[in-house]
């Protein structure tokens, strides 16, 4: 593949989450359209794979290692990004992890592991990013949450479930707060998906079980999300903060 545009140029995006799944088909697509890609996961390893497979097909890509539910390493990633690229203007939190112990017997270090990643990560990040995407003079800000957010979930737990609510509303807060700065956020819901996480070992779930569901009658693929994305960063969404768009092949948002 390609570059397909180069409506990006000029851009620099930490993707978080980039070492797999939705996140590293998120990666691909903003490099493809001319954006600098900081590639940044807890697995290094994975991430760096990430920036390599940009670079391969002509595209500007680096690894970051990050544990997004550590404030101070945010803020180290965040300067390292900065300090290479003298610029952030686009922020994707898509780094989560799941968890499916049902609330009755859900402990209370179980919630917190979860609840710091997945929610508290995106508040360490966007708490981070502003004062870089504000330097910079605007940005925009997309943050993945999940179908789960809305239906109360058959998928994680209620950690996972809660944390994904949260998500939405910490971005309409930071898109009301930051509409002066010229930042726009947003929060894309993605139905069940055919990633590492989606095909969890511990759901309960298999993801086949989903599809008789969803009208498009197949899950979603990273690039299904990620076309999304690239239209919440570019300038063709330019009048566009504060929504939550739903990404689920037509499933109704209460039927998930
Ligand atoms: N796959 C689905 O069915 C689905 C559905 C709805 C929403 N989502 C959401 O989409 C996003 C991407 O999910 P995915 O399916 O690609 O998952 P995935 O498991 O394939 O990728 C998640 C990535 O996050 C990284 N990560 C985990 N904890 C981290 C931490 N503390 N710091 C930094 N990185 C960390 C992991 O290393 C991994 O690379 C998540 O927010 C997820 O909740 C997924």
């Amino acid at each position: 593949m390609a570059q397909e545009s180069q409506r990006l140029a000029g851009d620099v995006a930490v993707v978080t989450g980039a070492a797999s799944g939705l996140s590293r088909g998120i990666a691909l697509k903003l490099a493809r359209n001319g954006a600098v890609v900081a590639c940044a996961d807890l697995n290094a390893t994975g991430a760096e794979e990430t920036a390599q497979s940009i670079r391969a097909e002509g595209g500007d890509a680096f690894a970051v290692r990050i544990d997004i539910g550590d404030s101070a390493d945010v803020k180290r990633a965040f300067k390292e990004v900065n300090d290479r690229t003298g610029k952030i203007t686009i922020l994707v939190n898509g780094a989560a992890l799941i968890k499916f112990s049902p609330i009755e017997t859900c402990t209370d270090e179980e919630w917190d592991q979860v609840v710091r990643v997945d929610l508290t990560g995106c508040f360490y990040t966007l708490r981070e990013v502003h004062s870089y995407m504000k330097a910079s003079g605007g940005g925009r800000i997309v943050q993945i949450s999940s179908s789960s957010a809305k239906s109360g979930s058959s998928f994680g737990g209620p950690h996972y479930t809660a944390s994904k609510g949260g998500v939405i509303s910490l971005s309409k807060y930071a898109a009301r707060r930051w509409v002066k700065d010229n930042i726009r956020v947003t929060t894309i819901c993605p139905g069940i998906s055919n990633t590492p996480l989606g095909n969890h070992p511990d759901s309960p779930r298999k993801i086949e079980d989903f599809v008789k569901d969803i009208p498009m009658g197949r899950v979603a693929e990273p690039e299904d999300i990620a076309g999304v994305v690239l239209f919440l960063v570019s300038d063709e969404s330019r009048y566009v903060t504060g929504i939550t768009v739903d990404v689920n092949g037509g499933r109704e948002v209460y039927g998930n």
